[in-house]
């Protein structure tokens, strides 16, 4: 019997070899983990239970039939994060660089079938070459497999993915598809097609890191939504990001105990915005002085920074804030501003987040590059996400709420639940020089000090419109209330919206404006 069980030691054994003693030192060597040291850092200690550890690939062809490791390139299995059950898949570089076989797939589809059966979010931890060259399109239908259950998962269960090494060619549409996207820097990287490709067909000379390394997808193509530090950092910021998600799109985000008061006052906020409206300040200050304990995980933080979207709790809740920035363009709305902003709320309204929303938003960006590249398109999606949201929904205006952007932001017509505005909002067409150079032209060009005229007439107009009581006074703002006092009127807001239920008409689905 003895015998039997040693059998199995000795595998298991072999197996946790991976692709044996050097391959695991050449991955050290490049500073990274191995797949299993990183579900030992992703997960809590002791969590993990492996599935498929035996699991082989079936290839003959190149001489493949001779070397058959065990786990055939991916770890596979479940385990808890802060005590909450996920599923996680690791692909092992030392096995064939993780290159993808029909098995290998097999295994990811059977933990993504259980994640979506027993309703548990799914992190895929990226490491590998690509479609295992030698299996040609049992690979690719591998693949495609893989995309269809992201695919069929997105919206029901969270789904995340680590890239930690590269992931090249169609690999790269498997974490496009997921939720978030977090990158390590100097040590990852997605691409199309790599530097040897576009070198041949566009004769652009550039390095893996220049063309889909971490800082480039977090900051100027948007596909990353983190660049981390390091193996560990972005597995710990992984950890993070769940404690503010739900299971599943049928539960509701956990509650938190937290010691920050409930009725808390903001004094500073009252002197925050400058008097002058073109004046700059930081809105993630803002957000900090009002959440729970100052903590705000910010999503996409080097991408399109003229919107800030993010995770935070108010009296222990988990919100989705989406906040214009201010110090960034004015806070103004463009292309990349407008689909960050989108793809975040609709994440938040799938999995029962309510959303907070700061704004101060001058209008869309004007200029023919913007127009030309479809802000009209783009900008469409943001409106659309907020309008089809059915969870709980607040506004602060804290400044300018101008033009189609006031409607955009969360307003009251798009079925904004709680419409705050401080008394410094300014709700309107327009800014009052704007509206003044076009509806008082003739007056100003007829009179003798033209600019004297139009300073007049511009205070005329702040006067009477660049105010937040004519918005008031329809309804389409709930309330006007001191900044100090901010923190408590959300906290009470998502109290009393807490068992909010609306639903959208009965279709398929709707068209969004891709
Ligand atoms: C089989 C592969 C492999 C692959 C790497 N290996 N990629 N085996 N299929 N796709 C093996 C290598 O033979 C090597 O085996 C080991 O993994 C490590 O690879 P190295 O080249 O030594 O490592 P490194 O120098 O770090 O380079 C990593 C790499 C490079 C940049 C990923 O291996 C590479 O360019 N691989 C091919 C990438 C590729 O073209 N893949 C197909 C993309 S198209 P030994 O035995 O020496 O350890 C695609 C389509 C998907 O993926 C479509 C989905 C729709």
């Amino acid at each position: 019997m003895s015998a039997i069980f040693q059998d199995l030691e000795a595998r298991r054994a072999e197996a946790f070899l991976g692709g044996g003693v050097k391959r695991i030192e050449k991955q050290h060597a490049k500073g990274k983990l191995t797949a299993r040291e990183r579900i030992d850092l992703l997960l809590d200690p002791g969590s993990f239970q492996e599935m498929g550890i035996f699991v082989r690939h079936r290839s003959r062809d190149f001489g493949m039939e001779e070397d058959r490791p065990y786990g055939d390139g991916v770890v596979t299995g479940y385990g808890t994060i802060n005590g909450r059950t996920v599923y996680v898949f690791s692909q092992d570089f030392t096995v064939f660089g993780g290159s993808l076989s029909e098995t290998h797939a097999e295994k990811i589809v059977k933990i993504m079938k259980m994640a979506m059966d027993n309703g548990a979010p799914v992190i895929g931890l990226n490491d590998s070459g690509g479609a295992r060259i030698q299996e040609g399109v049992m690979s690719l239908g591998g693949y495609a497999d893989i995309f269809l259950l992201n695919t069929l998962s997105s919206g029901v269960v969270p789904q995340i993915s680590a890239i930690l090494g590269p992931c090249a060619g169609g690999a790269v549409y498997s974490p496009a598809i997921t939720d978030f996207v977090f990158m390590v820097k100097e040590s990852s990287y997605m691409f199309v097609t790599g530097p040897d490709v576009v070198k041949t067909v566009t004769n652009e000379h550039v390095t893996s890191e220049e063309l889909g390394g971490a800082d480039t997808h977090a900051s100027k193509s948007g596909v990353a939504h983190l660049a981390c530090e390091s193996e560990a950092d972005c597995l710990f910021r992984i950890r993070e990001l769940l404690s503010f998600l739900p299971q599943n799109c049928e539960e509701q985000p956990p509650i938190f105990g937290t010691s920050d008061p409930a009725d808390r006052l903001v004094p500073e906020l009252n002197e925050f915005v400058p008097e002058n409206p073109n004046k700059p300040y930081e809105m993630k200050d803002v957000i900090r002085a009002i959440v729970d304990d100052g903590n705000f995980f910010e999503i996409h933080p080097d991408f399109a920074g003229n919107i800030v979207v993010g995770f935070a709790r108010l009296n222990g809740r988990p919100i989705g804030v989406v906040a214009n920035q201010p110090a960034v363009l004015a806070g103004v709305l463009d292309i990349d501003a407008s689909t960050k902003g989108a793809r975040f709320v609709r994440f938040c309204d799938a999995f029962n987040i309510p959303l907070v929303v700061f704004e101060d938003v001058p209008g869309f960006l004007p200029g023919t590059d913007q127009e030309w590249r479809g802000i009209i398109r783009h900008g469409a999606k943001l409106l659309y996400a907020f309008c089809e949201a059915t969870v709980p929904r607040l506004t602060v205006i804290t400044r300018k709420a101008y033009g189609g952007a006031y409607d955009v932001m969360n307003s009251k017509h798009i079925r904004g639940d709680l419409n705050f505005a401080w008394p410094t909002a300014e709700i309107a067409v327009m800014g009052p020089k704007g509206a003044v150079e076009i509806i008082f032209r003739k007056q100003i060009s007829e009179a003798e000090d033209k600019e004297a005229a139009a300073e007049v007439l511009i205070q005329e107009y702040r006067e009477k419109f660049a105010n937040p009581y004519i918005a008031a006074e329809r309804g389409f703002v709930d309330d006007v209330i001191m900044p100090s006092e901010t923190r408590k009127r959300l906290i009470a807001g998502l109290e009393m919206m807490k068992n909010k239920i609306i639903n959208n008409p009965k279709k398929k689905h709707g068209n969004i404006p891709l």
